[in-house]
């Protein structure tokens, strides 16, 4: 009898104790949606004793780029939004952590989005991956955060490292992982977001860079539109007539004098041929090291330049001579060719570094030759900026990698586009054959020269002379 007793003690003690250890957690649906079209929607019912949860989203099998750490529960459930566009065939693998009764479990399920459906293709079950000992370890101060995530998942993090890039945004509350989206803009908004973005307002007519503008903020030559932005350089209906004066509204830093005002009757000065715009996060936002992506539509049109750069926070936007890391640039000309005969037209496509000495300009590019101006379609620009290497990408192709001249750029930088015309650099006399320009540069009489003859370009500028940005990204490297 007693044998027996005892025995069956023994078998409800292991049971009690095996049920303690089912008491753990085991992690319900996952749910994902799509919202507001350009964002993820995740969540999960929420439990008592729940106390965290981290979610993080890996598409394509790439580093983890969106994660989030959620502290408390909304209307019953942990919910994350993240900003990320989904397309059909993407993978999207999404990982749970949730730290429940102060162990944590992980839960990961795989997908693949067809028409906007999710399609599972793959499912864990909840492991508990973490018991508690000591959950005071378990902090969620900023330091410890990347280096928790990684923690919590090795497998994901297997070809990960704490980012290199620093930004201007590293502020008390944000954390940069490698991979993490450090800045965007969409142009989502309706109108250019002003505490992001500046304008520069000088006129730049004149012997030092010769471009053959002035750049203002008129939102008929720089504006957002169905979420995009526009540059749409201007033609001057007249030029001779008249003072040109930007007093306080000028932004210039180094030649106030002349790039601020245009005074009557001076010799050989007229008023800008053209109006365009040049746009700048100096204030807002600048990083160093991270990959730069932008989705653009460059500029069509007879001695049209892009500019669409990278630019040390130690200068301004409006500074001459500044170091630029191109992140992409093509001529705005269907035909153009170098006295030796290349076409460097708007076929060709250059990215790369800029570092003026003296007056005179270093350039360390790689190129690209398409069969198509770079300005009748969108492309993928991509520049990845790391402290020894630059990787220069379009539509995810490299095109060139670049180790010379870095050191030129041991700081932060910030983003600046921007539409120009003419450039003693951007159409260096010295590459081009003779007389294919209306002007020749350094010249006092380029401006004037170039309006004069401007029958033989103003017919190539037409609608599709604008620049047009669909989105700028930077992810932290
Ligand atoms: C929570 O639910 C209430 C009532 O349904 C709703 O008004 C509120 O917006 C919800 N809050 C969130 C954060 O979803
Ligand atoms: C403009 O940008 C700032 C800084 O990124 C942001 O906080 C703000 O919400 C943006 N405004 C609009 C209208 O998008
Ligand atoms: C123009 O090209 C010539 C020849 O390659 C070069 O010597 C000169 O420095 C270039 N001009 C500028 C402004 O870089
Ligand atoms: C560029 O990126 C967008 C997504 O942002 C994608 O839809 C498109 O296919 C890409 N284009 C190319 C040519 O890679
Ligand atoms: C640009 O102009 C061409 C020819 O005039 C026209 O066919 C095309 O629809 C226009 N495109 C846009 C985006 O306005």
């Amino acid at each position: 009898m007693a044998p027996q007793f005892l025995l069956n003690f023994q078998l409800v003690l292991l049971l009690l104790l095996m049920g303690q250890q089912n008491m753990g957690y085991k992690m319900p649906h996952v749910n994902i949606e799509i919202f507001n079209e350009r964002g993820l929607k995740i969540s999960i019912p929420d439990e008592a004793r729940m106390q965290r949860v981290f979610v993080m989203l890996q598409v394509d099998d790439s580093c983890p780029v969106f994660m989030d750490c959620l502290t408390q529960a909304t209307n019953g459930s942990w919910t994350s939004v993240q900003r990320i566009r989904l397309q059909n065939d993407d993978k999207l693998r999404v990982s749970l952590f949730v730290q429940y009764n102060n162990n944590i479990y992980e839960k990961s399920e795989t997908h693949v989005i067809l028409n906007t459906r999710f399609l599972t293709t793959q499912q864990s079950n909840t492991v508990n991956i973490w018991r508690s000992k000591a959950p005071e370890t378990l902090d969620n101060s900023n330091e410890n955060k990347c280096q928790l995530y990684r923690t919590l998942d090795r497998r994901l993090f297997k070809d990960c490292k704490p980012t290199n890039s620093i930004t201007s945004r590293n502020s008390g509350s944000q954390v940069t992982c490698q991979g993490e989206l450090i800045f965007e803009d969409d142009f989502s908004e309706g109108q250019l977001n002003s505490s992001v973005w500046m304008h520069d307002i000088r006129q730049r007519m004149y012997y030092v860079e010769e471009e053959l503008v002035a750049f203002d903020d008129s939102p008929r030559i720089s504006y957002v539109r169905e979420g995009h932005l526009h540059i749409v350089p201007m033609v001057a209906s007249e030029v001779t007539e008249g003072v040109y004066k930007l007093g306080d509204r000028c932004t210039a830093v180094d030649n106030r004098q002349l790039e601020c005002s245009i005074s009557k009757g001076s010799f050989f000065k007229i008023n800008p041929p053209v109006y365009s715009a040049q746009l700048h996060t100096r204030e807002s936002f600048s990083f160093k090291y991270g990959k730069v992506v932008v989705r653009a539509k460059l500029p069509k049109g007879d001695w049209l330049f892009p500019y669409m750069m990278l630019q040390p926070v130690s200068t301004y936007a409006e500074t001459h001579f500044a170091n630029q890391l191109r992140i992409a640039y093509a001529r705005g000309n269907e035909f153009l060719r170098s006295s030796q005969q290349d076409d460097i037209s708007g076929h060709r496509l250059y990215g790369g570094i800029v570092i003026w000495q003296k007056g005179d300009a270093v350039e360390i590019l790689k190129n690209r030759l398409h069969t198509k101006h770079y300005g009748d379609d969108f492309h993928n620009y991509t520049m990845i900026w790391q402290r020894d290497k630059l990787t220069l990408l379009v539509d995810d192709e490299i095109y060139g990698e670049i180790y010379d001249g870095l050191p030129f750029f041991n700081e932060k930088c910030f983003i600046i586009f921007g539409v120009t015309v003419g450039g003693f650099l951007n159409f260096n006399d010295s590459i081009l054959l003779t007389d294919v320009k209306p002007y020749k540069n350094k010249q006092p009489r380029a401006a004037l020269s170039f309006w004069e003859n401007r029958g033989t370009w103003v017919s190539t500028w037409t609608n599709s002379s604008a620049m047009i940005v669909d989105y700028v990204r930077v992810y932290a490297d």
